[in-house]
C-alpha cells in the first residue's frame, strides 16, 4: 500500500507532554511505530505513564477498543540513554519536541542531520523559533561534498506545530523554512492529516500565525492583572463567559507553562523589535520565581502536583 507521507517509522525527540501527545496520535491514529528518545530516563518514565493513562482513559470512555490500545502501546519503543540520537538512525521522520531554546534545537538538528538517512524528514514542534535558523544548523559534515549535503539536509527540515493537549486539539500548523523542499512540506502535511489533524500553513515569522496572535492576547491579560484593571478571576471569567473561550487567558498561560509563554514572547519581541510584543514584567517575575504554572504547581492559580 502506498502511504502518501512515506513515514513507516517515526522518531519523537523529547518525552514531555508535547512529545508524548505526538507519540499518542502517531501510534493510535496514523498507526505508525514510534521510537521515543529523551536524555532523561525519569522523563521517559513519566511520559510512558502518561501514555498508558491516556490509552486507559480512552478505553474506559469507549472511544477506542482494548485491542487498539494494545496495538498503539506495542508500536511505542524507547531508545536507551546510551544510544541517544543514534537510536533514531532508521526512522523516516523525527519530530523534535524539546524545550524552546534555539541553541539546543540547533545542536539537536545538527546531530539528526548527521545520523538520519538522506531522505528522512526533520521536523520541529517549535512554538515560535525560526525554522529557517533551525534548518541552517542541519548540516551533515561527514561527507566529501559537505556543502551539497548541507543543502540537502536543510531542505528536509520543516515546522510541525502541534497544540496542547495534542490528543484533543484538532490543529497542526505547518511551517516552511526558506530551505524546505516542496516534497518535505507535502509529506509533513500528509503525516499530520494521517494523525487526524487539520492543517494550516504559516510563513516562518516569529510565533507563526498561532503564537503571533495568542501571545499578545495572553500578555495583555497579564498586564490587566498587573495594572489592577480586574481580578484574576474576573479577567478569565470575562473571556470564558463573554467570548466562549474554553479557558481564560491566565488559566491558559498556566496550562501552556509560564516559562514557555515567556520564551515565546521573547522570541516575538527580539524577532520583530516591536514593542507590542514586550513581555510583561509580572510574567518575567513569575518565571524568575520559578512559578511555571500547572506543570509545577504554581502560576496564576495553584495546582496539585503528582509526585
Ligand atoms: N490530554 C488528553 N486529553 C485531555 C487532556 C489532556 N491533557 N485534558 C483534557 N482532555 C480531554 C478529556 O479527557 C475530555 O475528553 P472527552 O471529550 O473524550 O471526555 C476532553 O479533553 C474535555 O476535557 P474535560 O471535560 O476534562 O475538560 P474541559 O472541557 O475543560 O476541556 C481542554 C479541557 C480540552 C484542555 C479545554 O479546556 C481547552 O480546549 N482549553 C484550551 C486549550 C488550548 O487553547 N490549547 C492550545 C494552547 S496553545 C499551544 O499549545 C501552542 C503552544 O505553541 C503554546
Amino acid at each position: 500500500m502506498v502511504i502518501p507521507h512515506g513515514i513507516r517509522t517515526l522518531g519523537v525527540l523529547g518525552a514531555g507532554q508535547m512529545g508524548l501527545g505526538i507519540a499518542y496520535v502517531a501510534t493510535l491514529r496514523a498507526k505508525v511505530p514510534v521510537v521515543l528518545c529523551d536524555k532523561s530516563p525519569e522523563q521517559v518514565d513519566r511520559g510512558l505513564k502518561l501514555f498508558d493513562k491516556l490509552l486507559a482513559k480512552d478505553v474506559s470512555k469507549g472511544k477506542i477498543q482494548d485491542v487498539d490500545a494494545k496495538e498503539a502501546r506495542d508500536r511505542l519503543t524507547v531508545v536507551s540513554k546510551e544510544k541517544g540520537i543514534a537510536g533514531l538512525r532508521d526512522v523516516d521522520m523525527v519530530i523534535e519536541a524539546a524545550s524552546e531554546n534555539l541553541t539546543l534545537k540547533q545542536s539537536l538538528f545538527k546531530s539528526l542531520a548527521a545520523e538520519l538517512r538522506p531522505n528522512a524528514i526533520l521536523a520541529s514542534n517549535t512554538s515560535s523559533i525560526s525554522i529557517t535558523k533551525i534548518a541552517a544548523s542541519a548540516i551533515h559534515q561527514d561527507h566529501s561534498s559537505a556543502s551539497e549535503m548541507g543543502k540537502l539536509s536543510a531542505s528536509r527540515v520543516v515546522g510541525l506545530h502541534f497544540f496542547n493537549p495534542v490528543p484533543v486539539m484538532k490543529l497542526v500548523e505547518l511551517i516552511s523554512a526558506l530551505q524546505t523542499s516542496p516534497d518535505t512540506l507535502e509529506r509533513a502535511r500528509a503525516f499530520a492529516l494521517a494523525c487526524g489533524k487539520e492543517v494550516t500553513q504559516s510563513q516562518d515569522v516569529p510565533g507563526f500565525v498561532s503564537n503571533a496572535l495568542l501571545m499578545p492576547f495572553i500578555n495583555e491579560a497579564i498586564m490587566c492583572l498587573e495594572k489592577g484593571v480586574a481580578t484574576r478571576d474576573d479577567i478569565d471569567k470575562t473571556l470564558k463567559l463573554g467570548m466562549n473561550h474554553p479557558m481564560g487567558p491566565l488559566q491558559l498561560a498556566d496550562f501552556i507553562g509560564l516559562d514557555t509563554c515567556l520564551a515565546i514572547q521573547q522570541t516575538l519581541y527580539q524577532g520583530t523589535g516591536d514593542s507590542k510584543y514586550r513581555p510583561s514584567i509580572l510574567l518575567e517575575r513569575m518565571v524568575d520565581a520559578q512559578w511555571y504554572g500547572k506543570k509545577n504547581g504554581k502560576g496564576f492559580y495553584d495546582y496539585e502536583t503528582t509526585p
